[in-house]
């Protein structure tokens, strides 16, 4: 299909950090301008884990959300060893909390309250399998020994196997896959597995932060893979499978703290994720499937309806400017650069 004008409804971003304090109020207003809902990462510090949090950090997001925009924050719970199944069962009866992110000890940012022995979770996964709470996993081992470019692919073999095996009801969804192993392994799963796919891994390959010269900014977990792994992931968003949505997973940083000794692992995306992933689906001649990938799909597997409002996003003549970086009164944060023109304009004033 080629077009140059689309109507979709309203597309929801499924993995997404928003901080808190001034990096929350300068980001904010850049995923509601796109997105009608987003599932907000509970990765702050402190981490969010109990109902009680959650509920506060909604509000705050809620408060930086501009006047004209109109913006939904669905709200996970951070599960760590301490988590019971009562305090996971009553929070998940609020209807605000729509699944609970499990991160291995050590895997990614904020990561260090999560979870290092599976076996002292497994009575919350059981409840959240009761209740029908999805979980959401970093899928990655974090063993210092296994290879940074393996974490995935053995995350699968060692851990998400044999946790699908013992809990097959639990319902998950597996955070931005980034290999052909996890795309095949969600492909050829029953429905109670579905995986999201972010902007930036169906766009860059590993040359993007290793080949000629290090580029923190291209720097995220997990790491961009080889580009055959690019290529089925892309494959797998376009296709119109119901079992693969959009989570940008945007993860913003201050650059300083990405520009340094240690730089930390992220890149954000929200300002221009959704000119991005319909430029990919225009490169990869499947704009038809777009709107499954950012507005139906993900609404589905979280039992959500679709949004009513409509999005129109239409071909510019000239390329749209993006800054190359955004302005938080804790300095500044560097803006994804998909080293592609972007020239779909994104319009959310569509009459219904
Ligand atoms: C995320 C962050 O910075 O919070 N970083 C990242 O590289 N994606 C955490 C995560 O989702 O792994
Ligand atoms: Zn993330």
């Amino acid at each position: 299909m080629s077009a140059t004008e689309i109507v979709i409804r309203r597309p929801d971003d499924w993995h997404l950090h928003l901080r808190d304090a001034s990096m929350m109020a300068a980001v904010v207003p850049f995923s509601s301008a796109d997105f009608g809902r987003a599932i907000i990462m509970p990765n702050t510090l402190p981490p969010v884990t109990t109902l009680n949090q959650a509920i506060k950090y909604r509000e705050d997001i809620k408060k930086a959300v501009p006047g004209e925009h109109s913006f939904e924050p669905l709200m996970t719970l951070y599960l760590t060893e301490m988590s019971t199944p009562e305090d996971i069962g009553s929070a998940a009866q609020n209807g605000i909390i729509k699944a609970v992110k499990l991160y291995p000890a050590g895997a990614t940012t904020n990561s260090e309250s999560g979870v290092k022995d599976w076996q002292k979770v497994l009575p919350v996964l059981e409840e959240m399998a009761k209740i029908g709470l999805p979980l959401l996993v970093h899928g990655e081992v974090t063993d210092a020994d296994v290879d940074i470019f393996d974490r995935e692919e053995l995350f699968i073999d060692t851990v998400l196997s044999p946790l699908r095996q013992k809990i097959p009801e639990l319902r998950i969804v597996m955070e931005h896959v980034t290999t052909d192993t996890g795309v095949n392994y969600v492909m050829s799963s029953d429905s109670n597995l579905a995986a999201t796919i972010t902007a930036h891994h169906l766009i860059i390959n590993r040359n993007a932060y290793l080949a000629g010269g290090i580029k923190p900014h291209y720097y995220c977990l997990p790491v961009a893979k080889r580009e055959k792994h690019r290529l089925a992931l892309r494959k797998a968003a376009t296709s119109g499978d119901a079992k693969f949505f959009f989570g940008s997973d945007s993860a913003p940083h201050l650059d300083g703290l990405k520009e340094c000794d240690c730089g930390c692992a992220g890149i954000f995306t929200s300002i221009n994720a959704l000119g991005c992933i319909t430029t990919v689906f225009e490169q990869e001649g499947k704009l038809e499937n777009l709107e499954k990938f950012v507005s139906l799909n993900g609404p589905e597997f979280y039992g959500l309806p679709a949004n009513s409002s409509k999005t129109r996003l239409y071909k510019t003549s000239r390329p749209i400017r993006f800054p190359e970086k955004i302005q938080t009164s804790g300095g500044t944060v560097t803006v994804f650069n998909p080293l592609f023109a972007i020239y779909w304009q994104v319009d959310n004033r569509v009459e219904e």
